[in-house]
């Protein structure tokens, strides 16, 4: 779906389909020129970065391999808590690997801080982070991201794999979500 199929849902579009293309092509020429010959393995944390994953992947001219984590912050309602349980781990050994985190959105960055520390206790060659978006209001701890797609505003945004209570991930462009969807 894109904006246009749930105009009522949305208050504001802030990046079409196109334009998460193009700045996507943009981030995948670094990594091929950052990671030339380098195999990199791509970790990408479910859910919500599946589609960051299925575009950067393909739009990439080198070799990279591709694993999936999952996990649940501990803590209430939507507040990230830091606090990360494994609910499904990564099937490759990062030991001597150059390891890129693609992650759709880093709002406080408790999470990737949590899981950066995880991964970097596994040995990798490098790890790095590449997030699409990021809220840097929301910020609650600074982490430093080698590649990023777009900073939003600290506001309720949906789309593009960023979901309202499991909804609106498979809309195509990113939209700010309007109060009456969640009042
Ligand atoms: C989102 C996102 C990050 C995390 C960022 O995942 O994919 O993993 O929140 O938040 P933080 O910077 O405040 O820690 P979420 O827990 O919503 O799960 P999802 O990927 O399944 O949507």
């Amino acid at each position: 779906m894109d904006a246009a199929d749930i105009a009522p849902d949305l208050t504001k579009v802030l990046y079409t389909s196109a334009e998460i293309e193009a700045r996507l092509a943009e981030l995948a020429a670094q990594i091929d020129r950052d990671y030339a010959g380098s195999n990199p393995l791509l970790v990408g944390v479910l859910n919500g970065a599946v589609m960051v994953m299925a575009d950067l992947s393909r739009a990439l001219k080198i070799d990279c391999e591709m694993d999936w984590m999952a996990i649940s912050s501990y803590g209430s309602g939507t507040q990230s808590s830091g606090v990360v349980r494994i609910l499904k781990d990564l099937n490759t050994d990062l030991v001597g690997r150059h390891v890129l985190v693609v992650e759709d959105i880093i709002d406080t960055g408790l999470t990737l801080t949590y899981l950066m520390q995880n991964l970097a206790s596994r040995n990798p060659a490098t790890l790095k982070i590449m997030a699409m978006f990021r809220k840097p209001d929301a910020m609650k701890i600074d982490i430093d991201v080698a590649y990023v797609g777009f900073d939003l505003p600290n506001q309720f945004v949906v789309g593009y794999g960023l979901d309202y209570a499991g909804k609106y991930r498979n809309l195509t462009d990113v939209g700010i979500l309007a109060p009456h969807v969640y009042s």
